[in-house]
């Protein structure tokens, strides 16, 4: 019995292999290293003490992916494989489409062939949209998204549920993130993204660690406490945990569809953020405010009781611990998995 992570070199993925083997469970990952590097699950064998196979394969080669079902006794997929930048998929809207909606697919058809039928699927909290008022809760009409990874991630939403009402065998648990930062407390494992980081906690490190020079702040005339954007930043290594309770809880029986919220329910500003940071590292960020960037909005932030109440999951890591292992992470990383 063995969990399939696809993606799982990745930022969230490796990270949530280390709880997986931790908790007691053979892991099998499949990654094509579009966007990482084989040296983090070398990392996540050299922190947990156990071994596991890792195959180089992308998840829209069919038969790559069907050896990797024939070769090992899959239970459940977590399927984080995917591509994610925001700004990228609004120039290649073709490629998000296929790697991210083509690849779940065929990942899916692969599944269905060799006889699983249970995922977990790495959604996200852009697929509440613009126009709902946070606090996000499950039971929100989604859509709407603003770009062509937004959009991947809402209609593969509608395809897992399709399957599942075609095919009562099926179990799809859909893991809406909000806004992953941190990083393992070893600091051997974290976020590592490839050129300049559109996101706020990478930015911010590589601010501190000197490889950027200034943080621009998006806009501080939004209607929330301080001006600047407020968002529900969750630990990675809660989120991982999140993955080790959905997985319990599919194994165990739990059919059909069933969607949580991982966030922590709270949010913080930029400026928040900055100083929380400084806070818990004592170094200074140098940053100035800029104008809003497009397509974002004031308040983000979920209800996380459902996870709660149904997985026995809720997120205990606060944004000081967060800031701290970020720069744990970024500051004997500065290179990232090539240090
Ligand atoms: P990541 O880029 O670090 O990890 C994704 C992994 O998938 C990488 O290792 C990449 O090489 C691999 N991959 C991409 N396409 C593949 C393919 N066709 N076949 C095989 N492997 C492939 O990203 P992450 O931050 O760890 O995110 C994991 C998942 O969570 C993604 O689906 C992402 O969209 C989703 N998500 C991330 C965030 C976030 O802020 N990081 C928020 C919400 C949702
Ligand atoms: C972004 C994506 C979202 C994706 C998520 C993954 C957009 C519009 N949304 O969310 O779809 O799921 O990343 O983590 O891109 N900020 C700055 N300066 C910076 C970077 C960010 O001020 O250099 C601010 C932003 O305006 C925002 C907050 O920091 O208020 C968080 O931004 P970011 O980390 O990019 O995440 P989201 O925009 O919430």
């Amino acid at each position: 019995m063995a969990i399939l992570v696809t993606g799982g070199a990745g930022f969230i993925g490796s990270h949530t292999c280390v709880e997986l083997l931790n908790a007691g469970y053979d892991i099998v990952v499949a990654d094509n290293y579009y966007n990482s590097n084989p040296k983090s699950l070398e990392r996540v064998k050299e922190l947990t003490g156990k071994d596991f196979k890792a195959y180089e394969c992308d998840i829209r080669d069919t038969e790559g992916m069907d050896k990797i079902f024939k070769e090992n006794k899959i239970d459940a997929v977590i399927h984080f494989a995917g591509l994610k930048a925001v700004g990228e998929s609004c120039r290649k809207p073709m490629e998000y489409y296929d790697n991210n909606i083509g690849g779940t697919i065929k990942l899916c058809e692969v599944m269905r062939d060799n006889g699983c039928k249970n995922i977990v699927f790495s959604s996200s909290a852009t697929v509440y949209g613009m126009n709902n008022v946070s606090p996000l809760k499950e039971t929100m009409k989604t859509g709407g998204t603003t770009n062509p990874y937004g959009t991947t991630k809402y209609m593969i939403e509608i395809i897992l549920e399709d399957i599942c009402k075609a095919d009562s065998e099926w179990n799809a648990t859909l893991l809406r993130y909000f806004n992953p930062i941190g990083a393992h407390k070893s600091g051997r494992i974290g976020e590592n993204p490839n050129g300049i980081p559109n996101n706020l906690m990478p930015y911010l490190t590589q601010v501190a660690v000197g490889k950027l020079e200034c943080l621009s702040v998006f806009g501080n005339d939004y209607d929330t406490h301080d001006g600047t954007g407020v968002r529900d930043y969750i630990h990675v290594v809660d989120l991982a945990d999140g993955h080790v309770k959905a997985v319990k809880n599919i194994l165990e029986g739990n059919k059909g569809v069933q969607i949580f919220n991982l966030g922590t329910g709270k949010g913080y500003s930029v400026l928040d953020v900055i100083n929380g940071f400084e806070k818990a590292t004592g170094v200074k960020i140098n940053y100035k405010i800029v104008d809003r960037r497009p397509g974002d909005i004031a308040t983000c932030y979920s209800d996380p009781s459902k996870a709660k109440e149904v997985l026995g999951w809720e997120a205990k890591r606060d944004i000081e611990e967060m800031c701290e292992d970020s720069w744990r992470w970024q500051s004997q990383n500065p290179n990232g998995f090539e240090d």
